[in-house]
């Protein structure tokens, strides 16, 4: 009760009255059954897992990412539930710790005075630097703002730096979505102009985000190209809503040339066959190595 005294009890009232309805586990499991067959090379979860931010929600969750695949080919970061209210980090992230780490090889090629800090997490897949940022936050009552802050951006600038130097395809990963206007003032990344900034200056090829829990898709002109900015709706929500239902997006990478296409396949979820299938599929133009 004590845990519950605080912004948790409204999130509870929203858990009991609206959304443990609408996120049920049989899409999860329709969910991992599509991945089983469809075998990706790797799965980025960009949060969020849990609604109260609960230490129990924490092991629930790790549990579950235990069924998605072995930690070096599923990358996470964490989402506003993630940091629902102040919590000691030993018994809620730290649980999740091999599925947020970066490849120690990779970090100190890239950060060799990078200190201890999970954030920004890298690693590295054949041509892609996977980059993870972390936006969770506690922020308060009736909020749902994300910030990444000074020390990951700038963390963030020589990581950009590091894997452009590389020729890899710099895949973002965060919450938040960085563009303005994708989702209201409630739910802002605050310090999305600054982090916008920082991705003009060193290029990014890719942003994947969440916390909308509807599709979006923005561009950000860097100085290395333009750079596809795409949110996913929640992948375990049983809503019918048009922009709402559960889907999630499969990415393929192809080099031509000197262009480097992603094709984006729309995989969703239909209710009445209680399964995923395609719902289409497009390829966009990522900023080319120079
Ligand atoms: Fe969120």
């Amino acid at each position: 009760m004590r845990e519950l005294l605080n912004k948790r009890f409204f999130g509870y009232l929203s858990w009991i009255s609206r959304r443990r309805a609408e996120h049920r586990r049989e899409v999860l499991d329709a969910l991992l059954r599509d991945l089983a067959r469809l075998r990706p090379d790797h799965t980025v979860v960009t949060g969020d897992l849990t609604h109260l931010g609960l230490p129990s929600e924490f092991e629930q969750a790790r549990r579950w990412l235990q069924t998605v695949g072995e930690p070096q080919d599923v990358t996470v970061v964490p989402g506003n539930h993630e940091a629902y209210v102040h919590a000691s980090p030993e018994e809620t992230l730290r649980l999740w710790q091999p599925y947020l780490s970066s490849d120690e090889a990779s970090r100190a090629a890239t950060l060799p005075a990078g200190g201890q800090a999970p954030f920004p997490s890298l690693r590295v897949r054949g041509p892609l630097a996977l980059i993870g940022l972390s936006s969770a936050r506690p922020s308060g009552f009736f909020l749902a703002t994300g910030r990444v802050g000074q020390a990951q951006r700038d963390a963030l600038s020589r990581v950009l730096e590091a894997t452009g130097r590389r020729k890899l395809v710099r895949v973002l990963l965060i919450h938040h979505p960085p563009l303005e206007g994708t989702v209201g003032w409630r739910k802002r990344l605050v310090d999305s102009r600054s982090l916008r900034a920082i991705l003009s200056r060193h290029g990014v090829e890719l942003v994947l985000h969440g916390h909308g829990h509807r599709a979006a898709q923005g561009a950000l002109r860097t100085a290395t190209g333009t750079a596809p900015v795409l949110g996913v709706p929640s992948a375990s929500t049983v809503s019918a809503m048009a922009g709402r239902r559960a889907q999630y997006y499969l990415y393929r990478f192809t080099d031509e040339g000197d262009a480097r296409l992603l094709t984006v396949s729309v995989r969703g979820y239909a209710h009445a066959r209680n399964g995923f299938a395609a719902e289409g599929e497009r390829t966009l133009i990522l900023p080319a190595a120079d």
